[in-house]
């Protein structure tokens, strides 16, 4: 039971700048479509109006920031915290790369839901929780992929913790939907 719950620390703290870059759009919105505005030749968006260019950006600085302090967490307050060996777990390229695949995932999560006539804002249960985890795994295992006990851990609680979090969003009137 100890060591479950010791995965499920270890498996949270290493992803979380992908959870921080994932959520923080939601609170700044934002007024830049990514594809500016154009469709494809099955008559809807590419991405749609739900990806703007701010918020991107701002999610990719929100993780990145995030996981560099984490960084100098885990410098100072020992190796209880550290789930990448020495050898990367200072790099700032991971919480960068985790960051920025999140958002990537999200992205073709939205260009998927595009084609198959999904409306912006509309849920679909499994993609919209386990994007960003894809996504960040992806983009980062260049540098980094962890053990595969961590990776089935995520998938299972991420999208637990994703619905958790948009509700209470949603009961701060920060998102239009609960999910
Ligand atoms: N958001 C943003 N830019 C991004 C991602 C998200 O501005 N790159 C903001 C948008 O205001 C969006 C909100 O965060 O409406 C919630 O994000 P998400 O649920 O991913 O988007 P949806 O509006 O549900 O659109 P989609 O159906 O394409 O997922
Ligand atoms: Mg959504």
């Amino acid at each position: 039971m100890q060591e479950i719950l010791e995965i499920i620390i270890r498996a949270i703290w290493f992803i979380l700048p992908a959870y921080f870059a994932n959520a923080a759009p939601v609170v700044s919105g934002g007024i830049f479509p990514i594809d500016g505005g154009r469709k494809l030749s099955d008559g809807n968006r590419i991405l749609g109006d739900g990806k703007t260019v701010e918020g991107f950006l701002f999610g990719w600085l929100v993780g990145g920031f995030f996981g560099i302090i984490q960084i100098i967490v885990w410098t100072y307050y020992g190796s209880e915290f550290v789930l990448l060996p020495e050898a990367v777990s200072w790099t700032w390229l991971v919480p960068v790369l985790l960051s920025l695949g999140a958002l990537l995932g999200d992205l073709a999560a939205s260009f998927f839901k595009r084609r198959f006539n999904i409306q912006r804002g509309s849920p679909v249960l499994g993609v919209d929780q386990l994007d960003l985890i894809l996504g960040a795994l992806l983009v980062t295992s260049p540098v980094w992929v962890p053990e595969w006990r961590i990776i089935v851990l995520l998938l299972v609680v991420t999208p637990l913790i994703h619905l958790a979090t948009n509700r209470i969003a949603f009961e701060l009137g920060w998102k239009s939907e609960p999910y």
